[in-house]
């Protein structure tokens, strides 16, 4: 792990994870490659932008003459794979650019790969090159109220964004069993934390509740995902990217299901408790409306994570309860990060989308 490819390193976890992997492995160095959707922000790795041993380039992953540039100039030997487009509502409005990016920009990457780590006859050089594709439970499809995904689960993806991460996922193992290629792929649950874009559950409800505004709770609010703090995610990918075994699946999750309505309901409570009372002194909670659902909703995500703990001794370490009260603290203490990413196009998509 000398020179490590990241990609979508701009946005909620990829940056999370260049700030882990800078802090723990001081010399290795970085390669950012992020096309700064609107889920990218230069913001959330500010501070880098000195270090000799990081690179940003803002660029596509589906440019393969880019990227290929990119494997040769910097001698790519590893790759941490998180550009994507990921939210699910903007997959059921628009899945062109989830087909585009989640799967045509993954098979450029892998491509690279192939070209400059396979024909290499050092065995050394290719037993040490990895390339990690991170990818989501959303995959595994929908549960009832009990069972858990594990590896094994077949695949059953529900909606333009899970079937195109599908998609990438059967084309990284695909390049592991044909080509050789030092695959491993995690697939994690549901992740919150610091930087995340305010269009998913969490920091949405966060700055709604902070400013008072209705909270938008999708059909009966008893889906259930699994919730895991976005550094206990990277800390997982830095364990696979150092134990995993290629060819390998490593589910990833935080042992912590919770309905969403319960999740809002604590989230309104963290803000009574935290922040100023909204001017009429009701309670936040008094600001939930229950929704439209939204088409295809999987009821329920929970994640079997026992490979990941016997076979990398890994598990997560922040309990929900820190994790959320740490969450509802930095987007109050980052108002105005909050604010910058929150531009034009965003808060039209938001009136578009849920009416005033
Ligand atoms: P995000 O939407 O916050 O960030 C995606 C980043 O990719 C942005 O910086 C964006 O600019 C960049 N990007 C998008 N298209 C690109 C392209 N064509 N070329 C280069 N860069 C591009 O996503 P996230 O929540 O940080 O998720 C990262 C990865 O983790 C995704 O692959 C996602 O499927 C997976 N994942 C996310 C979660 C979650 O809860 N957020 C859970 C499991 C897995
Ligand atoms: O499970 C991993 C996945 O988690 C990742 O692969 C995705 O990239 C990530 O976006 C996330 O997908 P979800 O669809 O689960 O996340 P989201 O935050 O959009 O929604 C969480 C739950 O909250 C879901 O059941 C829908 C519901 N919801 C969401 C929004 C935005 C609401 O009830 N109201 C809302 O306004």
């Amino acid at each position: 792990m000398k020179n490590v490819l990241i990609t979508g390193g701009c946005g909620f976890i990829g940056a999370n994870f260049i700030h882990l992997i800078r802090s723990r492995h001081p010399d290795c160095r970085l390669v950012n490659l992020d096309k700064l959707t609107y889920a990218g922000s230069l913001k959330n790795l500010s501070g880098l932008e000195d270090d000799p041993r990081y690179r940003f380039v803002q660029g596509d992953i589906c440019d393969g003459e880019l990227v290929n540039c990119l494997f040769s100039e910097e001698k790519i030997d590893t790759v941490v794979h998180f550009a994507a487009e990921s939210h699910v509502d903007r997959s059921i409005d628009g899945p062109a650019e989830f087909i585009r990016t989640n799967i045509m920009g993954t098979f450029t990457l892998l491509e690279a790969a192939r070209k400059m780590w396979i024909p290499d006859p050092s065995p050394v050089t290719r037993h040490a090159s990895r390339f990690l594709h991170v990818s989501t439970d959303e995959v595994y499809g929908s549960l009832g109220e009990t069972g858990y995904f594990k590896e094994t689960t077949p695949y059953d993806p529900r909606s333009p964004y899970s079937a195109s991460k599908a998609s990438s996922d059967h084309l990284a193992s695909a390049y592991h069993h044909t080509y050789g290629l030092p695959v491993v792929i995690t697939n994690c649950s549901n992740n919150y934390g610091p930087f995340q874009f305010p269009e998913k559950l969490i920091p949405l409800m966060i700055d709604n509740a902070l400013h008072g505004k209705d909270l938008p709770v999708y059909g009966d609010g008893k889906n259930v995902r699994d919730w895991l703090y976005v550094e206990d995610h990277c800390s997982a990918i830095l364990e696979v990217l150092q134990k995993g075994k290629p060819g390998e699946t490593y589910n990833i999750g935080g042992n912590n299901e919770k309905q969403n309505l319960e999740i809002v309901m604590t989230i309104c409570d963290l803000l009574d408790e935290m922040a100023p009372p909204l001017p009429d002194g009701r309670k936040r909670t008094s600001l939930i409306r229950f929704v439209t659902d939204r088409p295809g909703h999987d009821r329920r995500y929970a994640i079997d994570a026992v490979k990941i703990r016997e076979e990398i001794g890994w598990e997560p370490s922040v309990t929900f309860e820190e994790g959320i009260r740490k969450t509802v603290r930095w987007y109050l203490e980052n108002r105005e990060w909050v604010e910058a990413v929150l531009d034009g196009s965003y808060r039209e998509y938001y009136s578009k989308k849920y009416g005033k």
